[in-house]
């Protein structure tokens, strides 16, 4: 299949969009950059279609699919209740990165839910994404981006690389803002809690419940809801992958004795660490996740950086981790699931 690239802005955007949301309302697939990740849109009126997002992607057949929507009134037609605090949370957090998990109605497609009685749904906060949606009418099913495993697209060429010759539309908008996927939160059970934590911050959240309201773990595993437990490695580069998490200096002194023995074996390493570990890990490629203090980078660069190091053969690569404060948690999250669990706590 020949998969159209619209590079945006443009001057014709306006009549690109058209044409990408006419191919949603026929059951076509296109992807479009989202303020989090690039998402795979099917429209939630096709189920053949989004049966091809599954099979594109190489996705499991019982990882469901968020909803995407441009405007409130649109939760009718997907839940079959709206609890008050969902408004409270939509004028506070929509659009923007925080999906929220409701009683579903019957009517949505077994295809999104993957058989749940729940629907995951949220209002991206970018303009294109906006704007496809409204002309498109109807909620659009869109996981990420990316061969399943591999980590989330946060730029139109890493949707290229997975996807180009299998998908009709390739909206190509630069690079996302805050590049890791939105904070799924179910509201479905007796407590609110954070399934995938993401961009909507815990803090953020007991501004809005209350201190100690919403259950949250880093070792969360929403991709699998009714399977506890990491049994596979998600976001992850080719090379396998290590963390390590301790005081500063001791997670540094263990990567430099991994580092040292990869190096006797001539492999090619990558470390990524915070800048001010920059020149401390000698004969390894430095990626840089930012100021320590500051996880919004180290968020934004993450998935760019794995996909970084499979282009550049990278053979091993080890993660130093922020603290779990604020974005921080979600970053932890990524990096433990880009590592299959392998942390080491010194
Ligand atoms: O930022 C994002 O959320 C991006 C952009 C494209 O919007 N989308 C995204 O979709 O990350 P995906 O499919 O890669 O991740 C969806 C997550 C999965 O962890 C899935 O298990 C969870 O949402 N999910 C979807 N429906 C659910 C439900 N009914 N109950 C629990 N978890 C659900
Ligand atoms: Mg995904």
């Amino acid at each position: 299949m020949e998969t159209a690239i619209y590079r945006l802005p443009d001057p014709r955007g306006e009549v690109w969009l058209s044409q990408a949301a006419e191919i949603l309302k026929k059951g076509g697939l296109v992807a479009f950059p989202t303020e989090t990740v690039y998402g795979l849109g099917a429209a939630m009126t096709h189920p053949e279609a989004i049966r091809r997002v599954f099979t594109v992607k190489r996705r499991p057949n019982d990882n469901p699919l968020i909803l995407h929507i441009h405007e409130i009134d649109q939760l009718t037609v997907m839940a079959r209740t709206v609890p008050l605090i969902v408004y409270r949370l939509a004028e506070r957090f929509w659009p923007g990165p925080l999906t929220m998990v409701l009683p579903a109605l019957s009517t949505v497609p077994a295809e999104v839910t993957a058989g749940l009685t729940t629907v995951a749904v949220r209002m991206p906060d970018h303009p294109i994404a906006l704007a496809l949606l409204e002309k498109t009418g109807v909620p659009v099913a869109a996981p990420s981006a990316n061969l399943s495993g591999r980590p989330s697209p946060t730029t139109g060429e890493d949707v290229r690389e997975d996807l180009l010759g299998s998908v009709e539309v390739i909206i190509d908008g630069g690079p996302t803002g805050v590049g890791l996927e939105s904070t799924v939160l179910d509201l479905t059970c007796d407590r609110p809690r954070i399934l995938r934590p993401g961009g909507v911050t815990l803090e953020m959240l007991a501004e809005i419940f209350g201190p100690g309201v919403v259950e949250a773990s880093w070792r969360v595993e929403a991709d699998r809801p009714a399977a506890p437990g990491m049994k596979y490695r998600h976001y992850a580069p080719q090379a396998p992958m290590k963390i390590f998490s301790g005081s500063v200096d001791r997670v540094r002194e263990a990567i430099n004795r991994c580092l040292r023995e990869d190096l006797a074996k001539r492999k090619r390493v990558a470390v990524l660490g915070f800048e001010d570990s920059r020149d401390l890990y000698p004969g390894a490629v430095f990626k840089s996740l930012g100021e320590r203090e500051n996880p919004e980078t180290a968020a934004h660069r993450l998935f760019m950086l794995l996909r970084t190091c499979d282009r550049e053969g990278i053979e091993q690569i080890y993660g130093e981790l922020p603290a779990t404060k604020g974005v921080g948690l979600a970053v932890v999250n990524r990096l433990w699931k880009a590592a299959g669990g392998d942390v080491s706590e010194l």
